[in-house]
């Protein structure tokens, strides 16, 4: 009879520790875009275009940038490149310190990070206009 409790217990504690750690597995249940973030022939006119469209142009187009964007113009590969030349737009999504924190806004929000691998990676890469 006592070796039956004993071996309940047993049995119980190591269910209990199985159970515990389940859920630890944080990987699994939220699987970050970074496992399979790609930063390979990184284009302007898809890529590139499509992070600024989302997060920067609302401020910073051909118009807008007068009132909103601090007279910065990235609308367009040439305007763009102004600012790739001179380190501010790198600078100003890995808030290096070296340009003001963009996207701009409350709480200094940061691109995710598969992005601002993917812009990087396109600069490194001579900033191709494909
Ligand atoms: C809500 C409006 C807004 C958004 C969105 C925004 N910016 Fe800006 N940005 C500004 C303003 C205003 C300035 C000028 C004042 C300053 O430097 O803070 C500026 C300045 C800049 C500069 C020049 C920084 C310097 O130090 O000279 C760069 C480069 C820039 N933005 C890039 C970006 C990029 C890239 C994004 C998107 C990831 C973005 N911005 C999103 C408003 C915005």
């Amino acid at each position: 009879m006592k070796t039956l409790q004993i071996m309940s217990a047993i049995v119980g504690f190591v269910l209990i520790s199985m159970t515990s750690c389940y859920y630890d597995v944080e990987e699994e249940l939220y699987p970050t875009t970074n496992n399979t973030c790609d930063t390979t022939n990184i284009s302007f006119a898809t890529d590139v275009t499509a992070i600024l469209q989302s997060n920067c142009l609302f401020c910073h187009n051909k118009s807008a940038n007068l009132s909103l964007g601090g007279g910065v113009d990235l609308e367009g590969y040439d305007a763009l490149k102004v600012y790739v030349d001179n380190g501010k737009f790198l600078s100003s999504i890995t808030h290096d310190g070296n340009a003001s924190f963009m996207p701009k806004g409350g709480g200094n929000p940061k691109l995710p990070d598969c992005e601002i691998a993917q812009i990087t990676a396109w600069i490194n890469n001579g900033a191709p206009n494909n």
